[in-house]
């Protein structure tokens, strides 16, 4: 049975046509005994009707069909019947008399109905990947998701993109995850590694000259599971030869506008807002700053060491910090209310949360009477605040006072709805610090050892590496890292630099890196890139909030495919060809 039409195209026009269609039975319906089937496929579903005074046998044979049951149809489309049609589907108008009915293959009763509105535990839906694909909600997902990464390949193309296929089996990448990694049978004893990023091949790429290289590629990572995270991942990966942060930005800020303009009919506005790191930490605590509202963090180190409150005053003279925010119209919050936001405050470390009421006659708490009237007054003037307003306060190490605020701004406009969920704010963070400090408070660098330096902070190298700014930039949409790049060192006289502040010695670099420290003798080109996240690109474009919602067959959270049974044992035969035991 060859077919006509996919089940969600038929329409007023078709009526009297005769068709032929495939799909599965979706809903079924007997009516005074005129059995209806809803089939369906990837397009939607068409209304089929089988009726006993017309052909008997057809009827009965329609009657057996069962959810699920895979067939083809010959049919002629007519107009419903006066009070029948369905003004909200697509092929309300019209239903189609059957006059042959094939079965290709019959199907059990499903694990769980192929319906939107069910909700039906994960691990299930991840078991039976392919039934869950039938629901209308991963279809779509996966639908969108192709048709974006369409988008992304035309643009990369129409802007003179070379699209280059980068190894799998490959050396340990430095991004900063734990390698998946493969065992080698021809070299015994010895491991690939699986990307965890392209990183050195496109940069190599660069070296050899392609000048614009993009890949919509699969990187690996040994992590722990998130909602935004999965150990096998998509990114969109960039790298351009010749070109400052300006052009990255510029490249992107196109993608993102095509992207937002083809598939969702949004016009976005560029350039995106630009926003120091540093002062992302300062006025939202975190990198990844959602910008869709305010309550930004104020410091106010300088009236808690006025002040007489002790617990303020100690913090600053052990040279911790003291932020607050503002909430506006918070004074209403109830005794409970506030205890519920310290117990959130100390999930991030916070050992209290200071708080004061904007009152009639002024600033109103426990601890307001250790405040003079002039540094209330400084208070109310630093947050702006307002009769009505609530003021919060974390006295800690910096990165307590951080992070505890950041997770309070973002809860409490969660609770509040403090932002239009379906407006999308772009922002590049950018001077990321070249290093930050590691577990012994040694350097390690931010993003990946190969980071160019701010050209004016080079003579930091030897006097305060911590202090040295990256040409490092991310991508931020509405409190989510979209994507993150850098402009490269390509000079080896720096890049060994680099490894000295890190503790790595020449020869540790040529062991580690040496196929990309070689490639620098030969004339390299100055080039930078970007990589995005395209699971979660597709993830935020759908108001989604589980990556696991638009990838096809994706890892649970405890990293396992479920509906294969991986990962699994495997014969002592294969561990004796690669010359591993396994350890009881
Ligand atoms: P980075 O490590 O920042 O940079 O990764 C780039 C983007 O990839 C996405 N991402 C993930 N998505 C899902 N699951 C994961 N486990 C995961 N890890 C990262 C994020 C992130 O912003 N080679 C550099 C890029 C460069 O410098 O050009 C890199 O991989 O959205
Ligand atoms: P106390 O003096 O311990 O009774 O604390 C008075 C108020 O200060 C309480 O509301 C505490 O939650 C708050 N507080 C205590 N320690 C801190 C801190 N490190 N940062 C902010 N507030 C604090």
């Amino acid at each position: 049975m060859k077919r006509t039409h996919y089940c969600g195209d038929l329409r007023d026009s078709h009526v009297g046509q005769t068709v032929q269609l495939c799909g599965w039975v979706w809903h079924w319906r007997d009516h005074g005994g005129v059995v209806f089937i809803d089939l369906r496929d990837r397009t939607g579903h068409s209304q089929l009707v089988f009726d006993p005074t017309a052909d008997a046998e057809l009827h009965r044979r329609a009657s057996a069909l069962r959810s699920e049951f895979c067939i083809g149809i010959t049919g002629t489309v007519r107009p419903r019947p006066e009070g029948t049609v369905n003004p909200k589907l697509p092929t309300g108008q019209v239903e189609v008399v059957v006059t042959e009915l094939h079965v290709y293959s019959e199907s059990e009763t499903p694990p769980f109905p192929i319906d939107e509105h069910l909700d039906v535990g994960e691990d299930v839906r991840l078991k039976y990947r392919y039934l869950d694909m039938r629901r209308p909600a991963l279809r779509d997902a996966l639908l969108f998701r192709s048709r974006c990464a369409n988008t992304v390949r035309n643009y990369f193309n129409q802007n003179g993109f070379v699209e280059v296929e980068t190894p799998i089996l490959s050396k340990s990448t430095p991004e900063g995850a734990r390698d998946f990694l493969v065992p080698s049978r021809i070299s015994p004893g010895e491991f690939f590694a699986l990307p965890q990023s392209p990183q050195l091949y496109k940069q190599l790429c660069m070296i050899g000259g392609l000048d614009r290289y993009f890949q919509i590629v699969k990187c690996f990572r040994d992590e722990d599971q998130r909602a935004d995270r999965q150990p096998e991942f998509t990114q969109i990966d960039v790298e351009m030869a010749f070109i400052e942060p300006e052009d990255i930005y510029q490249i992107m800020e196109g993608l993102m506008t095509t992207l937002w303009k083809d598939l969702l009919g949004v016009e976005l506005k560029t350039p995106f807002p630009r926003m120091p790191y540093w002062d992302a930490m300062e006025r939202y605590g975190c990198d990844r700053p959602d910008v869709r509202f305010g309550m930004e963090l104020r410091d106010v180190g300088d009236i808690g060491a006025e002040s007489e409150f002790q617990v303020f005053r100690s913090i600053v003279q052990n040279e911790g910090k003291i932020s607050g925010i503002c909430v506006k119209g918070g004074a209403s919050f109830s005794r409970k209310e506030i205890d519920d936001l310290t117990k959130e405050a100390s999930i991030y470390g916070a050992k209290g949360l200071a708080w004061m009421k904007h009152g009639e006659s002024g600033l109103e708490s426990n601890i307001v009477k250790f405040f003079s009237e002039g540094l209330q007054q400084k208070l109310i003037e630093r947050f702006g605040s307002e009769q009505g307003d609530l003021l919060l306060f974390v006295a800690d190490e910096p990165s307590v006072v951080y992070a505890a605020l950041a997770h309070l701004r973002l809860h409490i406009a969660e609770q509040k709805q403090l932002f239009d969920p379906n407006e999308d704010k772009f922002l590049w963070v950018v001077d990321f610090p070249l290093y930050e400090k590691d577990d012994e408070g040694n350097p390690t660098p931010s993003h990946h050892p190969f980071t160019h330096p701010h050209p004016e902070d080079l003579d930091l190298f030897e006097t305060a590496p911590l202090k040295i700014r990256a040409l490092a930039y991310d991508l931020v949409l509405n409190g989510l890292e979209l994507g993150g790049g850098s402009i490269r060192i390509h000079r080896r006289d720096l890049q060994y630099r680099m490894f000295k502040t890190l503790g790595i010695d020449e020869q540790q670099a040529q062991e580690k890196f040496g196929f990309l420290l070689d490639a620098f003798r030969f004339g390299p080109p100055p080039h930078g890139g970007i990589a995005f996240g395209f699971d979660r690109m597709v993830m935020l474009m759908m108001r989604l909030r589980n990556i696991r919602e638009v990838i096809a067959f994706p890892k649970n959270q405890r990293a396992q495919a479920v509906m294969e049974g991986a990962p699994s044992g495997v014969e002592a035969s294969q561990l004796k060809e690669l010359g591993l035991r396994v350890k009881a």
